[in-house]
């Protein structure tokens, strides 16, 4: 399968570090100035092409620019240099509770959800079950889910996002945070979605993971590609530089 699904093309997204914050409007009136900032790249010169049904991971140490990536891809963030193109419906499953309305119940978030990633109201309605199901959430999805433990949160953002039938599902490590019942059926969604010609991209500081679903890895650090390739040699090459540094 030689289609692209995702293509990265020399990225680069920059933030802003402030040195001297203004405390306040008097603070900053008696020093006479705005306060001091650098631009700091957390994506430096980023490219990479996703082919389509392939489950792609990302990996790299804390702070080297995995989820500043899938925001960009999820354009949360749109990058200050370079392109994303992608062909399909994406979805994104990214930090715990992003895409939620905390007052809003379990219920009324699905609804919420299924209308921005773009599905009709009868279309959420058709697979609300099935979410709920999937989820697990139970009896509490009537409750705001400001209420929802870090598991269930994530196990109701993930439900939402894979029912929504996307042909690009991006996920970052959040999953981690589901117990072992969960991280097997989406282990074995991972798998279906695969088996349906869907592309993964997924982010994770669990090699064995890593190495077991995806066919191939981007390895960032401080923001650049180190490198790509097949999944084991470039999680072996990773494993080598970290020289005993355990993640
Ligand atoms: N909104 C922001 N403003 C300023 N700096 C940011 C912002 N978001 C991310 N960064 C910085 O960008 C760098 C990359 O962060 P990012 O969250 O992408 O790392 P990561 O690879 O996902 O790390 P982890 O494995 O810990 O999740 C970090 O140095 C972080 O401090
Ligand atoms: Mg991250």
């Amino acid at each position: 399968m030689s289609e692209v699904a995702v293509s990265v093309e020399n990225v680069g997204k920059k933030f802003r570090l402030y040195h001297e914050r203004n405390q306040s409007l008097k603070a900053a009136i008696m020093r006479r100035r705005v306060s001091v900032h650098e631009d700091f790249w957390a994506l430096n010169d980023v490219s990479f092409a996703v082919p389509a049904g392939t489950t792609f991971g990302l990996i790299g140490s804390n702070g080297s620019g995995k989820s500043t990536l899938l925001k960009c891809l999820s354009k949360i963030y749109y990058p200050d240099r370079g392109t994303i193109t992608h062909n399909g419906r994406l979805a994104g499953l990214l930090e715990v509770g992003s895409g939620f309305h905390p007052e809003l119940s379990g219920r009324e978030n699905i609804f919420l959800n299924g209308s921005i990633l773009g599905m009709a109201k009868k279309e959420v309605a058709a697979k609300f079950d099935e979410i709920v199901e999937f989820s697990g959430v139970g009896q509490f999805i009537d409750q705001p889910v400001k209420n929802y433990s870090s598991g269930m949160y994530v196990r109701l953002g993930f439900s939402i996002a894979i029912n929504v039938n996307p042909d690009i599902l991006v996920v970052d490590e959040v999953l981690a945070v589901g117990d072992t019942d969960f991280q097997e059926k989406c282990r074995q969604k991972f798998i279906d979605l695969k088996t349906a010609g869907k592309t993964v991209i997924l982010v994770s500081h669990s090699m064995g993971q890593v190495r077991e679903m995806c066919d191939q890895v981007a390895w960032l650090n401080n923001g650049d590609l180190v490198a790509i390739g097949d999944s084991g040699p470039t999680i072996d090459k990773y494993l080598r530089s970290l020289d005993g540094v355990s993640e």
